[in-house]
């Protein structure tokens, strides 16, 4: 029997060992500012981002055709990068991501700085293939790889005050051409209720197609809550924080009236401009029908057992 190579399988000697990877990061801390400069150039095309060695493969799969990656990595809403789907891929290309670091606060026992490292190592990396279902009526399917929120969130011990985790995205103009022009309220701003953010579903993903997280898909760090439209999956984070009530979310602030706070996929809830009964999935031509709840109604129906979804959109 011949083994077809999936589209995005990669042969073990693209990936990075870890002990390889640790290795140049220590090298480059070592070797001082001009020469940790240059030693990085030097590895053009291997970005400072999180190194996606010895995950799980497929911890959840899907029986759909994988997304091209090419058109997953090259067709994004990323608005920090610019508002056309090829900006992001074209601007973000020399946006660096060394030494990233998230602020923890809010009702928590651990609030900090944390590092990548300290954030993602001590869990284990799984490969989950979901749909991505975009509020602009377009879905793909992506392998991602990364670990449940609700792990790392633990390790945070949030109290019973929590009642919502409020996320944010980088914010820095020089660094992301796109937030020099006023069009989102910056920073980017996303959020779940406690429930949803701990649901096993919801994934922080720090890689994608067996690589590393590329810049335009949110590097170094992103969400994923496959049952949501795509803009909820909030990109580059640098802030995670436990409130007591319902945060402030970017598209909400920008279009109240058409972008709520869940945002949950929902083919019986039109947007005021559009249908959301039907979907295109990239790359074919025919549209196919919106599930309900993107697919994961099994999963996640019961969060909103005592909602009105067409108020609480
Ligand atoms: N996160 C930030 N920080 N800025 C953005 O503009 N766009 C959102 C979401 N996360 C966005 C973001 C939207 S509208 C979608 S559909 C998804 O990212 C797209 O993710 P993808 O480009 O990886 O497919």
């Amino acid at each position: 029997m011949i083994k077809i190579k999936k589209r995005w399988e990669i042969p073990e000697s693209e990936v990075t060992p870890e002990s390889l990877y640790r290795q140049r990061r220590n090298f480059i801390k070592s070797a001082g500012v001009a020469g940790g400069a240059l030693l990085l150039n030097s590895f053009a095309g291997a970005q400072a981002s999180y190194a996606v060695d010895g995950y799980q493969k497929k911890s959840i799969s899907l029986d759909e055709e994988i997304t091209a990656e090419e058109d997953a990595t090259s067709y994004n809403n990323f608005y920090e990068f610019g508002t056309g789907k090829e900006d992001p891929k074209e601007n973000s290309q020399r946006f660096r991501t060394d030494d990233w670091t998230i602020q923890v606060g809010g009702h928590c026992e651990k609030p900090g700085t944390y590092s990548l490292e300290d954030l993602i190592r001590p869990h284990a990396l799984e490969e989950r293939i979901y749909r991505l279902r975009c509020v602009e009526a377009w879905s793909m399917v992506i392998p991602w790889i990364g670990v449940p929120l609700s792990s790392i969130l633990k390790t945070m011990q949030p109290t019973s005050a929590a009642k919502y985790v409020a996320f944010r995205t980088l914010h820095d103009p020089l660094r992301m051409p796109g937030q020099q022009r006023s069009v989102v309220p910056w920073p980017y701003r996303e959020g779940l209720t406690m429930a949803e953010a701990m649901h096993p579903l919801t994934l922080i993903a720090v890689g994608m197609y067996g690589k590393t997280m590329p810049n335009q898909n949110g590097a170094p760090i992103r969400l994923v809550v496959p049952w949501k439209y795509g803009f909820k999956s909030i990109k580059s984070i640098v802030s995670i924080e436990f409130v007591e009530a319902e945060p402030k979310t970017s598209w909400n602030m920008i279009l109240p009236d058409e972008y709520g706070f869940y945002s949950n996929v929902n083919p019986e809830v039109d947007h005021p401009r559009w249908s959301q009964k039907k979907e295109r999935r990239i790359g074919d031509i025919f549209k196919r029908e919106t599930q309900m709840f993107n697919g994961y109604q099994e999963e996640v129906a019961d969060l909103y057992d005592d909602l009105d979804l067409k108020v609480n959109f």
